[in-house]
């Protein structure tokens, strides 16, 4: 028996590293997971490999920079399983450019992927949630959310806003609903390669007590406490996920 049985789960950012991560271990543990991201190769590639394991998936393909698709996440979802138990708002954008060479343009994009469209969905599946008097939302925060250090400007202003919509949420959306957000460091998958991979992370290596950069399973398995009962006195927190850097 798994245990998410019989649940709904949307991931946001499920055709790649840590979200694709966490739809495998989500659809392990029974349930029904609803992939989204704008690759619809990935999507298909993820869906048909939980699928080959006997387990359930399905896709859709939506841009989170294009809010008017944020909706058509949410009706597939209902149309296809009737129902949303857990979201997982985990699609990120990272930018390197400070706050003097970011275009506004880039900056109200990264916004829009990192915060708004959680703000958005969140919205979207509070009332079902409500309704079945049980939900849970998890954000995807980061390490560059708790100091400047660690990212550029837009990428670390929204991912400090998204600290505080996840304790905003979960004060309003209790008691049924249970909001809380992981704070990731170094985890290696596209966007850490983007950055120049394990050799550009090698600083959070050498401070992590760990000695490691993490995995994105490491990730999902975090995000499979959030979702079962095990968390069950747990809401409004940011649990870093980041081998200990203590910075
Ligand atoms: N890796 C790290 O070291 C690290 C550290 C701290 C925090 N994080 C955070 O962890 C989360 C997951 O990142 P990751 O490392 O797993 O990166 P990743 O492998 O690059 O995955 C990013 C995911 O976000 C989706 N995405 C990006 N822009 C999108 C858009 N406009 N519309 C819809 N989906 C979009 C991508 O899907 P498509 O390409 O299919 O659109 C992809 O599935 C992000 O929030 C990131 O900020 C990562």
């Amino acid at each position: 028996m798994g245990r998410l049985d019989g649940k709904v789960a949307i991931i946001t950012g499920a055709t790649s590293g840590m979200g694709r991560d966490t739809a495998y271990v989500f659809a392990e543990e029974g349930a029904k997971v609803v992939i989204t991201g704008r690759d619809e190769k990935r999507a298909k590639e993820v869906v048909e490999k939980i699928k080959n394991s006997g387990d359930e998936a399905s896709y859709v393909i939506a841009d989170l920079s294009d809010r008017q698709s944020l909706d058509k996440i949410v009706d597939e979802t209902l149309t296809r399983y009737g129902t949303v138990d857990i979201l997982f708002n985990n699609a990120g954008l990272l930018s390197i450019k400070s706050s003097m060479d970011i275009s506004i343009e880039e900056w109200d994009k990264i916004m829009q992927v990192n915060l708004t469209a959680a703000l958005l969905l969140s919205k979207k599946v509070a009332p079902i949630m409500k309704a079945k008097e049980k939900g849970c939302i998890i954000n995807t925060g980061s390490v560059a959310g708790t100091s400047a250090r660690w990212g550029a400007a837009a990428y670390c202003t929204s991912k400090h806003a998204i600290n505080g919509l996840t304790k905003a949420l979960a004060r309003e959306l209790g008691p049924e609903i249970r909001v809380n957000a992981i704070l990731p460091g170094a985890i290696i998958t596209a966007m850490l390669d983007s950055v120049g991979g394990e050799a550009a992370a090698e600083g959070m290596r050498e401070m992590s007590p760990l000695k490691r950069i993490g995995q994105g399973r490491e990730i999902g398995t975090t995000a499979l406490f959030f979702a079962t009962e095990d968390s069950s006195f747990i809401t409004g927190q940011l649990l870093r996920v980041d081998g200990g850097v203590d910075c």
